[in-house]
């Protein structure tokens, strides 16, 4: 069965720079298999593992590279990311009470972190806003600040009580880590949406959530095709898509280990 996503036009910004290889570098990043763990077992999948789920289609995914400018669109097919956990533990779909989240390793090193909700469910609400929109790439995924080598650190926003007032000027016309490429605009990030990413972190009840994933976007692929091609080794052969967020600061090449919390 192949499920077909329509992706229409993610204006996504890549901040993965650092995780770009050297061409020489490139051979070591193959990745053939992946190593598993969660709910207290480990597996390793080949791609064949892979190839034998149900394949998942993404069209049109387009992040932008902040050196490079924008990548080209490309359509990724491949596993989704729930299938491949629940092989491993079938009953990681029901601990939504302990809401285990789940730590993605590639070979260089690069390492993303994904929410329970995301995984098995619906993400929504702030938690999820902040995600999609690429603050957790600097302010860490829980927003407990990051301070990158070489780099700007990056505030903890965790547990502050920031107001719109404050935050959408440092958005919009703030430092240059906000504006230097020309993201957080009012029609990207509209002063609502700040809002409900500011209460998330102040920790305010989450109550009804106003943003919700849309259905077309609640994918997350661990790929291996791409334009309906195999990988090669240089592109890395398994990497991960998370197609709901519109900042690609999640996209990762060279996938080779997944790790879930208990
Ligand atoms: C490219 C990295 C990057 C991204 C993405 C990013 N930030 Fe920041 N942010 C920074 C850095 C670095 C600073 C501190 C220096 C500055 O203001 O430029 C900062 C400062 C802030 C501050 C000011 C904090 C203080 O102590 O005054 C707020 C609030 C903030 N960011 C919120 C957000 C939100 C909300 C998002 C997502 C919508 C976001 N940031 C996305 C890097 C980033």
């Amino acid at each position: 069965m192949t499920t077909r996503l329509g992706i229409p036009a993610i204006a996504a910004v890549s901040l993965l720079v650092a995780a770009s290889p050297t061409a020489g570098e490139r051979p070591e990043h193959e990745t053939r298999q992946l190593r598993v763990r969660a709910g207290g077992t480990e597996r390793t999948l080949t791609l064949a593992d892979l190839e034998a789920l149900p394949a998942v289609t993404v069209e049109g995914y387009r992040p932008i590279g902040t050196a490079k400018g924008p990548l080209a669109s490309n359509t990724w097919t491949g596993a989704s990311f729930r299938d491949v956990l629940l092989s491993v533990d079938p009953r990681f779909c029901e601990r939504e009470e302990s809401s285990p989240s789940v730590v993605v390793r590639s070979v260089d090193g690069w390492t993303v972190t994904l929410k329970w909700p995301e995984v098995c469910g619906a993400a929504s609400g702030g938690e999820a806003l902040y995600n999609v929109k690429g603050c957790n790439e600097c302010h860490g995924t829980g927003g407990e600040g990051t301070a990158p080598a070489g780099k700007t650190p990056a505030p903890a926003l965790r547990g502050r009580s920031l107001t719109v007032g404050e935050v959408a000027p440092v958005l919009r016309q703030g430092g240059k880590a906000h504006t230097k490429y020309d993201v957080y605009t009012e029609t990207f990030l509209p002063d609502p949406e700040i809002a409900e990413i500011l209460s998330w972190l102040a920790g305010a009840p989450s109550g009804t959530p106003r943003y919700v994933v849309p259905p077309e976007r609640r994918a997350i692929l661990l790929a291996y095709r791409k334009n309906g091609r195999p990988m090669t080794g240089s592109d890395g052969l398994i990497q991960m898509i998370v197609a709901m967020d519109e900042i690609a600061s999640r996209y990762s090449h060279w996938v080779s280990e997944i790790e879930a919390g208990q």
